[in-house]
């Protein structure tokens, strides 16, 4: 089977397709309209939006028009950052599902411990008030899984201890060259599952001359060995791209990279997203 039509499964059972489109930075409208309709069509059925890149609309609107079974796609959206108030949560969950119009959703998580615009406050009071709507909303059969993106092991520690669901997800950043590896084996620890978001270093890692050989050796792109380096890790590559040739092409990553190899690639370091 093809890996783009295989699941993971969430710590409470629900199936999530292994490789999601990702459409952070896709323009509202048009744009997000046609990269979502050829996704659906070239095979995804994992589809990762959020309200703060306003394309909620469109998305919901590509799926609709897909005819594709609801239930054959995974959607996830995301809490505005900087939201952290139990009714303040509770309204936009109800905006989403407004503007993706869709029945339900599949995953709903906070999208960062902070607002970004005050990237590392202390917002410990606020995630637990804002996590306690998504328990809502998950509890009345809304969404069916819930958690979290961003969240460090203390920011994780914070939920689990002052909520009763543990997250089922967590979405970080995650691809050749970052150091993600403490929140990695807490969320292995807790059974959190660990989404990768930018598995291309949003297009940098491309340029690096070790992945280009070790692409080269296995007959792949670039793209296609971060995205099958995020998969060998267990994670959920959600690659982004408006451009249809490679919307195909990073799906296409049936092979596995060979042990010797991801070493070479583990030995990588930075984050490609400050290399110029
Ligand atoms: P575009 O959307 O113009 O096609 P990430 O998923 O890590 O955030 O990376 C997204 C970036 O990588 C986008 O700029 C996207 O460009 C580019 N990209 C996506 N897939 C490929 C690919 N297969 N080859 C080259 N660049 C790609």
């Amino acid at each position: 089977m093809k890996t783009l039509n295989q699941h993971y499964t969430l710590s409470n059972g629900t199936k999530m397709p292994k490789i999601g489109f990702g459409t952070w930075q896709i323009k509202p409208g048009e744009q997000t309209y046609n990269a979502v309709t050829q996704a659906l069509k070239h095979g995804y059925r994992h589809i990762d939006t959020a309200q703060g890149y306003q394309n909620e609309r469109s998305v919901g609107e590509a799926i609709r028009d897909s005819k594709i079974p609801r239930s054959e796609i995974f959607v996830t959206s995301k809490l505005e950052s900087h939201i952290k108030d139990y009714q303040g949560a509770l309204e936009a969950f109800e905006k989403t599902m407004i503007e993706l119009n869709l029945e339900y959703l599949d995953l709903f998580i906070i999208h960062a411990p902070w607002p970004w615009n005050e990237m590392g406050k202390d917002c410990k009071e606020g995630n637990i008030q804002a996590y306690k709507a998504l328990e809502k909303v998950y509890k009345d059969g809304r969404v069916r899984a819930i958690g979290v993106s961003n969240f460090n092991p203390e920011d994780l520690q914070n939920i689990i201890d002052n909520t009763s669901i543990v997250p089922h997800v967590n979405q970080i950043g995650y691809f050749i060259g970052i150091d993600q590896k403490a929140t990695i084996a807490f969320c292995q620890k807790h059974n959190i599952f660990v989404e990768a978001y930018s598995p291309l270093g949003i297009g940098y890692l491309l340029k690096n001359e070790t992945i280009q050989t070790i692409a080269k050796k296995y007959d792949v792109t670039p793209a296609q060995l971060c995205i099958r380096w995020c998969l060998e890790k267990g994670t959920a590559p959600l690659p982004k791209s408006v451009t249809e040739s490679r919307i195909i092409e990073n799906t296409h990553v049936d092979f596995t990279i060979k042990e010797e190899d991801m070493k070479v690639l583990d030995e990588i370091k930075g984050d490609p997203r400050r290399w110029s």
